[in-house]
C-alpha cells in the first residue's frame, strides 16, 4: 500500500475566502513581512503583530472547509497507506474537514505561545500583546506562529514521512518558503512520485513528476478519487 505526504499552502484555503500571501492583492500586497512577520516585528511592534494574527483568527473563524479539505480526509480515512498532510496554513480548516493525520508546520492560529516557558494554550479571539501566560505568569504571549527566522514544526517527522512517502503531492503552495519549498527534492531522492495541484506552476514546478493544474475544489477531489478507485 502505498504511503501518501501531502503538503498544503494557502491556495487550498483559498476558494474558502481565506487569502493567500503572494496574489496580487494578497496579504504580503498589504503589509510588510518584516513588521508582522518576523520576531524583530513582534519585538517592534507586538500590538500591530497580534492584531494582524487577531484579523487572520476572525477570517479563518468566518470560513468553513471547502471541498478540497475534505477530500484529504476522505482520503486519509479511505486510504489502506500512510496519509499525513502537512500544512503551511495556520488556519483550521484541514482539521474541521476532518483531517486526524496532521502536521501544522508554520503554526497554528488558535494557539498561543509563552515566549518565556514555551507553554501553550488555546488563544482567546483576541489576543493582547503582554496577556499574561496561565502557567509562568510572564507578560509573554505570542502568537503560535513560525515567524521568517524561526524554525518550522515537527521537521523530523515530516523528513522521517517523505523519506517512506510512494506519492508527494504539494497543494495551493507557491514554493517560495524553504524549507517546504524542498519538500519535492526530498521526496524525489527518497523515491516516490511526485505531483503538484495549483492554479498555475508554482517557483518549484519543474521540480515534479506531474502538475494537474486547475482550482483546489476540483482538481483534489478528483485526485482523491483517482487513488482511491486505484487502490494501490
Ligand atoms: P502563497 O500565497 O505564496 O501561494 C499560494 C499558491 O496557491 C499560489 O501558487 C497560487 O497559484 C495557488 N492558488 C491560489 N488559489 C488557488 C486555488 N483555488 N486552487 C489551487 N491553488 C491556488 O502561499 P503559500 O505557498 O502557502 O509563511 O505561502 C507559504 C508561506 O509563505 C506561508 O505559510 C506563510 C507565507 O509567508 C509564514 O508566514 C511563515
Amino acid at each position: 500500500m502505498s504511503n501518501i505526504v501531502i503538503l498544503t499552502g494557502a491556495g487550498i484555503s483559498a476558494e474558502s475566502g481565506i487569502e493567500t500571501f503572494r496574489a496580487e492583492t494578497g496579504l504580503w500586497a498589504q503589509h510588510r513581512v518584516e513588521d508582522v512577520a518576523t520576531p524583530e516585528g513582534f519585538a517592534c511592534n507586538p500590538e500591530l503583530v497580534v492584531d494582524f494574527y487577531n484579523a487572520r483568527r476572525a477570517a479563518a473563524a468566518a470560513a468553513a472547509p471547502n471541498a478540497a479539505h475534505k477530500a484529504l480526509a476522505r482520503l486519509e480515512a479511505e486510504h489502506k497507506g500512510k496519509v499525513l498532510v502537512v500544512t503551511q496554513n495556520v488556519d483550521d480548516l484541514h482539521e474541521r474537514g476532518g483531517s486526524c493525520n496532521l502536521v501544522h508546520m508554520h503554526g497554528a492560529l488558535n494557539s498561543a505561545l509563552c515566549a518565556t516557558c514555551e507553554h501553550r494554550w488555546t488563544a482567546p479571539m483576541e489576543m493582547r500583546a503582554g496577556d499574561a501566560c496561565p502557567s509562568c505568569n510572564a507578560a509573554a504571549a505570542r502568537p503560535d506562529i513560525v515567524w521568517f527566522g524561526e524554525m518550522p514544526y515537527q521537521m523530523d517527522l515530516i523528513f522521517e514521512a517523505i523519506g517512506e512517502a510512494d506519492i508527494f503531492a504539494a497543494i495551493g503552495t507557491s514554493g517560495n518558503v524553504y524549507p517546504a519549498a524542498g519538500f519535492v527534492a526530498e521526496a524525489a531522492r527518497a523515491g516516490a512520485h511526485t505531483l503538484e495541484i495549483n492554479l498555475e506552476p508554482s517557483a518549484v514546478g519543474a521540480q515534479f513528476d506531474k502538475a494537474l493544474l486547475g482550482p483546489a475544489t476540483k482538481t483534489v477531489p478528483a485526485w482523491v478519487e483517482s487513488i482511491l478507485r486505484a487502490g494501490a
